[in-house]
């Protein structure tokens, strides 16, 4: 009887435990993500590229200035953060990229869902959402 309970029940703990938001631990790439090549690093149209995809995709969370302010963000557990400010901008292209590959929690991962050249055009754009560069 016990063996049974646990044998039902422990997949379901595991399970709760890989979808267990992470609150409050920062989520940051691994140190290769530094060195990913960026194969639109001298695409002139990657930006307008990465637009259509952010406003197709990206904003019902993350807002249309990607401040974090979407119409579904109030519904996540965890907030994300606005793509604009310091903490995000100060990451490489890389670690962006990664991020957008492989996801963590709410933010799922785009790596079935785009191609690699629109996550790195993705990239570009939210270059353009930090304080310091032109929109
Ligand atoms: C369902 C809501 C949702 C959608 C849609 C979504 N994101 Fe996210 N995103 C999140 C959440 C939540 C986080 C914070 C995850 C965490 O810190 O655990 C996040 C984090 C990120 C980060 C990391 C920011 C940091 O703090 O370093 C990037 C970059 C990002 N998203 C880009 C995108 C792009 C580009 C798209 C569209 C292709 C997208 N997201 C679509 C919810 C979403």
């Amino acid at each position: 009887m016990t063996r049974k309970l646990i044998m039902i029940l422990l997949p379901l703990v595991i399970y709760a435990f890989q979808q267990a938001p992470v609150i409050g631990e920062p989520w940051k790439a691994p140190k290769e993500a530094d060195a990913l090549v960026d194969p639109l690093a001298k695409d002139p149209k990657a930006v307008a590229k990465g637009k259509k995809i952010f406003e197709s995709l990206c904003w019902p969370c993350h807002g249309m200035s990607g401040k974090g302010d979407g119409p579904t963000a109030s519904a996540l557990t965890v907030q994300p953060a606005d793509l604009g400010s310091k903490v995000v901008q100060a990451q490489s292209n890389g670690a962006l990229y990664w991020k957008l590959t492989n996801g963590r929690g709410e933010m799922a991962s785009y790596e079935q869902v785009i191609s690699r050249e629109q996550r790195w055009a993705a990239v570009h754009y939210i270059r353009t959402l930090g304080p310091t560069t032109p929109k």
